[in-house]
């Protein structure tokens, strides 16, 4: 179950799924150990938390000081960045300390080797084959350079048999070749191993025989990995197993892991992406579910948490969860892996979406809670005994190890902001690209720019105003608003979520529709209720509205839907256009790989402008303007379109 296979392909979507040997790769860094002009002092007695490190030029010389090796090696990376960027001339006096103790990547890959949402070949770690202590010492490399210490080797879809004896050997050996980069492994594991791996006659938590399973396989583990970092749990969640199997709640799941790990120092990532079939909002759910567990976790469980309320869309507002727990510990899980954004085929840079998620105020306690604020424990600093923040991985076996070269700068930006979560996504990007590409302004000033207006890009050419989750059935590549199986779940059809009608389109979730705005504090709860306040952007998320509703630009609600599929398009072809005079700057084998899919990606905004206007102008019975280009290919022979990505979720 769960994984991806791809049997051909149709149409532009081009996702590549080969195995390819790993040279080329093209990373922000360059080759061996971080080579600096600094004097390295490990001094235990330093006031650091976690591995921050101090860079200090002294009389003497340029100093890096830290607690510990991996700050030391932190510390040498930094340096080594402000270097190459051109930022580490006149005096230095440099203090860092990580805003998140974990910082992690989730890698969805299956023991197949396959990668569930992965767009860039097959599983790193080769189950099943000869271990790369290359390849992994590469990747492991990478994230230290900018911070990651943590990895979640499997998919969160788990199955029992990771925990194999034959399978934990293999995960020590990925630990051994890691640890010294400071990357902790850590694994999904599927709630009912007891039965299916152990042979029990249950898995509910509440059993001692169960509770005994886990103390045993944790101390198993711990016994080939003393530094495992700890258990990952999708439970209850798109038909996997889970506590409330046994009439138990998140809490009991959650809590009987984290008291096997306690005595070894590891965590349980108990993740939020709960909701059962059919619900009247499906947004609604986990705040639902979860609230009233608030303050029933152990110590040692954190509550993971995607940024919004539904699933990686291209925009959504923040889970509500972040301004409703304040006796839990949480931790925002990103998507890198661009499952809604175009896969390695568009280039969507994604710090912007991540710092709008993290800059967002909950207002929890007042104005300046912001998500990170909450996140990083400085709300409630008594409920966080951690702090974590996890990203799902893009990252595959293909020579550029992203699909796409510039989704490096998303795996990038994300290590940068889990280290530090106010750096700006420009500073990430402009450091990124110096570091990837080339110094030259004539450069980076431009492609810059098209970073930094990417996912905006996005967001217009394919749901604009609050639009989501209007993609093509199972694999998500391209526009499928009118994808309605006979048979299928409910919440998981466009029609749930655009609720398109010949009276408007959006979903209704004020006060007097789903009621999510409520579990908003105060202002936003307000702001978002009324039609007057709501933002543009996140209007058809929390209204639904008429088709001629008249927006602050004075255009009409469908004409400011057919302005902003235009604006996307336009944006896509002035990405191609740039892309052309960079030439000179960029080796012809990366120019050649970034022009081929700015082509794909100027293709696929048309795709999906042709299918969303036409389809919804099927309710709203308005013309396209002439302000704008018309539709190219007629609705029919978009609803044909059937790319063969099989995924069975
Ligand atoms: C999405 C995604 C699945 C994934 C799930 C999750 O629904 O499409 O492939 O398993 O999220 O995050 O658990």
């Amino acid at each position: 179950m769960n994984r991806i296979l791809f049997i051909s392909l149709v149409l532009s979507a081009i996702v590549s799924c080969s195995p390819q040997a790993n040279d080329g790769s093209g990373l922000w860094l360059p080759e061996g150990e971080p080579c600096v002009n600094a004097e390295v002092v490990i001094d235990t007695t330093l006031d650091l938390r976690h591995d921050g490190f101090i860079i200090r030029d002294l009389p003497e010389g340029r100093h890096i000081m830290a607690k510990t090796e991996t700050g030391a090696l932190y510390g040498r990376y930094a340096l080594q960045r402000l270097e190459r960027t051109g930022r580490a001339e006149g005096v230095l006096d440099i203090r860092e300390e990580p805003s998140y103790a974990i910082r992690i990547l989730n890698h969805w890959d299956n023991l197949d080797n396959t990668i569930e949402r992965g767009y860039a070949g097959w599983s790193i770690w080769h189950w099943g084959e000869p271990v790369p202590a290359e390849l992994i010492r590469e990747y492991a490399r990478a994230n230290a350079s900018v911070g990651i210490n943590g990895s979640v080797l499997n998919n969160v879809n788990a199955t029992p048999e990771m925990l194999s004896a034959e399978n934990l050997k293999r995960v020590a050996e990925i630990a051994d070749i890691m640890r010294p980069y400071g990357v902790h492994v850590y694994l999904s594991v599927n709630f009912s191993s007891p039965a299916a791996l152990g042979g029990l006659k249950t898995s509910d938590p509440l059993d001692p025989e169960v509770r005994q399973w886990w103390a045993d396989k944790v101390a198993e583990i711990y016994a080939l990995i003393p530094d495992f970092g700890g258990f990952l749990v999708k439970a209850n969640s798109e038909g996997l197993p889970g506590p409330q199997d046994f009439g138990r709640t998140h809490a009991d799941g959650a809590n009987m892991m984290a008291e096997a790990l306690e005595p070894y120092g590891g965590i349980v990532m108990w993740r939020a992406f709960v909701y059962a079939a059919n619900s009247p909002d499906r947004a609604n759910q986990a705040y639902e579910e979860f609230m009233p567990l608030d303050g029933h976790f152990k110590d040692n469980v954190i509550v993971q948490i995607k940024n919004g309320p539904v699933d990686f869309q291209p925009r959504e507002p923040f889970s509500p969860l972040f301004g409703g727990m304040s006796k839990t510990a949480m931790m925002i899980e990103f998507q890198i892996t661009q499952e809604y954004l175009g896969g390695s085929n568009h280039l969507v840079y994604l710090s912007p979406l991540f710092e709008e998620c993290l800059d967002s105020d909950t207002y929890c306690l007042g104005p300046g809670s912001t998500v990170a604020a909450v996140t990083t424990g400085k709300i409630y600093p008594e409920a966080y005994h951690t702090t974590a923040i996890a990203g799902v991985a893009n990252i595959g076996r293909d020579a550029n190890w992203c699909g796409h070269h510039f989704a490096q700068s998303s795996w990038y930006a994300f290590g940068r902001l889990a280290w530090n979560s106010e750096l700006t996504s420009e500073e990430i990007g402009r450091e990124w690209l110096q570091q990837t590409f080339t110094s030259e302004p004539e450069f980076v000033e431009p492609v810059l720019d098209m970073m930094m207006t990417s996912r905006e890009a996005a967001v217009d050419y394919m749901m604009p105003l609050g639009l989501h989750h209007i993609f093509a059935g199972i694999h998500h590549y391209g526009p499928e608003p009118w994808y309605d199986p006979e048979g299928a779940r409910l919440d998981w059809l466009p029609k749930y979520y655009h609720q398109a009608e010949p009276d408007g389109i959006g979903f209704d979730r004020t006060r007097t529709g789903s009621g999510n705005v409520n579990q908003y504090h105060e202002p936003l709860a307000s702001m978002y209720n009324s039609l007057e306040t709501c933002p543009d952007d996140l209007l058809l998320w929390f209204h639904h509205i008429p088709w001629d509703h008249r927006m602050s630009s004075g255009r009409t609600f469908w004409d400011e839907m057919c302005f902003r599929y235009q604006r996307g398009i336009d944006k896509a072809r002035e990405y191609k256009a740039l892309w052309e005079e960079m030439k000179p700057y960029v080796d012809s084998e990366r120019w050649e790989h970034v022009r081929e899919r700015l082509a794909i990606q100027e293709s696929d905004a048309r795709w999906w402008r042709d299918a969303c206007v036409q389809y919804f102008q099927e309710f709203s019975g308005m013309p396209v303007s002439k302000e704008f280009e018309q539709p190219e290919r007629p609705l029919e022979e978009l609803k044909a379109i059937k790319l063969n990505m099989l995924h069975h979720n």
